[in-house]
């Protein structure tokens, strides 16, 4: 587990801004991803977590090479695949696959649970045949817990629960070294959340698998991951253990971050109120640059920071 199977290294984007429709004039440059390096080791889950905005869906499409970087590079499996051009990308799509938030918006209505998740063996031109075919893909949907009879339904036909098992089985289906998920389960009620969750730590240990769960849910990323990067502006401020970053957050971004965060302990939790007072104060007072969704009411934190 301490082999790094992708290294990103000084990743930058820049989206270009421009004014006018006609004649487009570039007045500037979002920056994205602002020189962001980090490794995913093998048979971890590294959570990225940060506010909306700071750039960790930019990060997953640059590590996909779903976007070209502006500069940096990013390795997998020790091959440099920053510059990949598209046929030479093959195996990498293969190897790397993602979990979005919107199964609804991922999913095709009109073709069947069975054309969807069996679509990476037609791409890949795998378990040719219709039986093989029909075979693979029923196995995918008992392993990821949907009943392999519903395999003639239609995304509508399901809830969105089992709506993400299907993205998960069409994930699984190419056997893939590492799968990102990008708020996989932040459009779930929590207790479907929680099932979500705990079926992807069973696929993990099944299938030896890598994860770098993105989420700005600092709660569900507390629960998956391994260790933790912290994302705020393009900038990756502090990465960790999950309990170092938890309880001993080094930067003070993290810090405000985490403050935040709802504690079931009453005493700790006014600890807590405290801490974000004062870095509330520091901020202010310019002491500190934090960027804070204000949840100092009581009882209207939500656990998130969006
Ligand atoms: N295709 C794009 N064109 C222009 N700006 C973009 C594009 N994609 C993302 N951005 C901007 O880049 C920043 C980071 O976005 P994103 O990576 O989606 O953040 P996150 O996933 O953390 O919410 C945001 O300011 C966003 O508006
Ligand atoms: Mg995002």
């Amino acid at each position: 587990m301490s082999e790094p199977l992708v290294e990103v290294r000084d990743l930058v984007k820049h989206f270009p801004l421009t004014r006018g429709i006609v004649f487009q004039k570039k007045v500037g440059a979002v920056h994205a991803v602002d020189g962001v390096s980090f490794d995913v080791l093998r048979g971890e889950t590294l959570g990225i977590v940060g506010e909306t905005g700071c750039g960790k869906t930019t990060t997953a499409r640059l590590m996909m090479r779903l976007l070209e970087p502006t500069s940096g590079t990013v390795r997998f499996e020790g091959e440099d695949v920053t510059h990949l051009r598209k046929r030479a990308l093959k195996p990498l799509r293969r190897q790397v696959q993602m979990i979005f938030q919107d199964p609804y918006s991922s999913l095709n209505p009109r073709k069947t649970v069975g054309a969807i998740i069996g679509a990476p063996f037609a791409i890949q031109g795998l378990e040719e045949g219709k039986e093989p075919r029909r075979r693979a893909v029923q196995e995918l949907m008992e392993q990821v817990g949907l009943n392999p009879e519903h395999y003639n339904r239609y995304p509508h036909e399901f809830s969105g629960g089992q709506r993400q098992r299907i993205a998960i089985a069409r994930a699984l289906a190419l056997e893939p070294e590492l799968i990102i998920a990008d708020e996989a389960v932040s459009a779930l009620d929590v207790s479907i959340q929680a099932q979500i969750l705990n079926l992807l730590k069973d696929l993990q240990r099944d299938f030896r698998l890598t994860y770098l769960f993105i989420s700005h849910d600092l709660a569900v990323v507390r629960t998956m991951s391994d260790r933790i990067a912290v994302m705020n502006q393009g900038k990756l401020v502090e990465i960790g253990t999950a309990d170092q970053v938890y309880h001993q957050p080094r930067d003070e971004y993290t810090k405000a971050l985490f403050a935040a965060v709802p504690v079931p302990d009453p005493r700790r939790q006014r600890e807590r109120k405290a801490e974000r007072a004062r870095l509330r104060l520091e901020a202010r007072t310019g002491s500190a640059p934090v960027a804070l969704a204000d949840g100092s009411g009581d009882g209207s934190e939500n656990g998130t920071v969006a």
